[in-house]
């Protein structure tokens, strides 16, 4: 108890008044402002898996001692349930990070927060050689720190830890640079989240140098200062584990796409390039893609042609029309919602019925046949997710302004009497099915009756049988 309440102290020590609340439902212990009067408070953290230690100025603890710890106190840290300990708000001297540090390595901690803090003055981590750390998951956001340029030497103590941490996230933290030998320390790393920052064209390729970051999978360069997409390219190129890439969220200039020889990594599953900025689809485009995430841009046109795509996102965009997606054939999610999408004529319907997941809500339709037929068709397929109806308006015909297409009878999306019976057949077949396994459970009876009222007989004759 001694170790734990001593641990505890050292990172709580605070000079205003506060104290700690444990909530037992979350496992959150928050500690606000801890004072040595308060600090005892503490000791109801010990059941929560994660604390919180919030406010305050660590710097006057910065000469605070930490003695070596007796066996009892070591197999007191490793009882401890904590996995998750977040700091935030706090002004942190990194001499007592370096110190405070190496008692992690006596506990079950897996996760570190550091929120709005400030870390002061330089350490030298040389206590830290050769220690592995519990700790693989850590996060930085919104911090201000000494530049970490130049000071690779400083941190090669911490060698082995950072070897094997998994998750490192570093956002909102004005990143411009990212020195090479970092990523070289990271070798282990899967997830890089490097979001709200200001990394350019330039900084990637360094620090995405050659044999850096060798097993990452997921990285996130979301809202930075990205202005080319044949740098950004180039820059990940030699990342050959990478699955998932975020885009989003950068001014990447378009017009300019003189074709580039560039490759991207063929490991790259997802891509996120929602709010680019892009008025046309840039090429090259990952060759092996699941994923793709094009909403929020200003495309007008989109051909796209990729064996193995299983999602492609084009909401919130200019398209007129449904795009070409006959290149695709595993497609199973297309959304296409608030576009210009005045009509989407029946026969499109075969393009788009083996996808399981379709969107077209906030489009402006054209409620005739040829228009929006196919509309009321992926309807009664149960293919429209979200937004069906309400998110369904007709813009024309005059007549029909702002009715939901739902509600438009379907004598007027008809081109045809025959075209029209399929898929209301399959809707009151679906409807047969239900209500006739309902009664049959409930009184053994064969509603032939009801099945009479759908046309498609097989359907209802299944039902029968069941
Ligand atoms: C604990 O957290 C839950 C979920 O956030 C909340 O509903 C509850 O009120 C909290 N309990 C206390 C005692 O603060
Ligand atoms: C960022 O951290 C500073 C303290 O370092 C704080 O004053 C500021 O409010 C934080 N900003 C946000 C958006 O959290
Ligand atoms: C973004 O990059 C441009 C040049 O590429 C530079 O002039 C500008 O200062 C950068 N902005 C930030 C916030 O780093
Ligand atoms: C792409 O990024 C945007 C915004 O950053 C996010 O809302 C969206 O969910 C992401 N798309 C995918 C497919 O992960
Ligand atoms: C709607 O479709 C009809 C029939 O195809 C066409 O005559 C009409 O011009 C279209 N209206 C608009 C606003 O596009």
């Amino acid at each position: 108890m001694r170790g734990a309440a001593l641990l505890l102290l050292a990172l709580g020590l605070q000079q205003a008044e506060g104290r700690c609340f444990f909530n037992r439902t979350e496992e959150y212990c928050l500690c606000y402002r801890l004072t040595q009067q308060s600090a005892g408070s503490i000791i109801q953290c010990l059941a929560a898996s994660a604390v919180e230690f919030q406010g305050g100025d660590l710097e006057k603890y910065a000469d605070f001692a930490i003695e070596d710890l007796d066996a009892s106190t070591i197999d007191m840290l490793g009882s401890l349930e904590i996995r998750k300990i977040i700091f935030s708000d706090l002004l942190v001297p990194e001499v007592l990070l370096a110190r405070i540090l190496r008692f992690f390595s006596y506990t079950r901690v897996q996760e570190m927060v550091f929120e709005s803090c400030s870390f002061v003055g330089r350490s030298s981590w040389a206590d830290m050689a050769g220690q592995a750390l519990p700790i693989v998951s850590l996060s930085f956001h919104n911090v201000t720190a000494a530049a970490l340029a130049g000071r690779e030497q400083d941190l090669s103590p911490l060698g082995r830890w950072l070897g094997a941490l998994q998750e490192l996230s570093v956002t909102a933290s004005h990143v411009a640079v990212l020195p090479c030998a970092v990523g070289r320390a990271l070798g282990s790393l899967r997830s890089l989240d490097l979001a709200h920052n200001s990394l350019g064209d330039d900084s990637l390729a360094p620090a995405f140098c050659r044999g850096a970051f060798a097993q990452l999978q997921v990285l996130s360069l979301r809202h930075n200062n990205l202005t080319s997409y044949h740098a950004v390219c180039g820059g990940v190129q030699l990342l050959g584990e990478l699955r998932h890439l975020d885009l989003s969220h950068n001014a990447l200039i378009t017009g300019t796409s003189s074709s580039s020889a560039c490759q991207w990594p063929a490991s790259l599953r997802v891509f996120n390039l929602s709010n680019a900025g892009l008025d046309e689809v840039l090429t090259p485009l990952p060759p092996n893609l699941e994923v793709l995430d094009l909403s929020s841009n200003r495309l007008h046109a989109v051909d796209i042609s990729l064996r193995s795509l299983q999602a492609l996102f084009l909401s919130r965009n200019v398209l007129p029309a449904l795009p070409s997606i006959r290149g695709c054939p595993a497609l199973r999610t297309l959304h296409l919602d608030n576009n210009l999408i005045a009509e989407l004529p029946r026969d499109e319907v075969l393009l788009l019925e083996h996808l399981r997941d379709v969107a077209v809500a906030g489009n402006p339709f054209n409620c005739t046949c040829a228009g929006a037929g196919a509309v009321q068709a992926l309807a009664a397929m149960g293919c429209l997710g979200q937004g069906w109806p309400q998110g369904y308006v007709c813009q024309a015909p005059a007549r029909y302004q702002g009715v939901l297409l739902r509600d438009v009878p379907a004598s007027v999306l008809q081109c045809n009497p025959a075209a029209v019976l399929a898929p209301v057949c399959t809707g009151l077949a679906l409807l047969c099915v239900a209500v006739a396994g309902g009664l049959l459970w409930a009184r053994g009876a064969r509603p032939r009756w009801l099945c009479s009222l759908g046309r498609q007989k097989d359907a209802c004759n299944t039902a029968e049988r069941l």
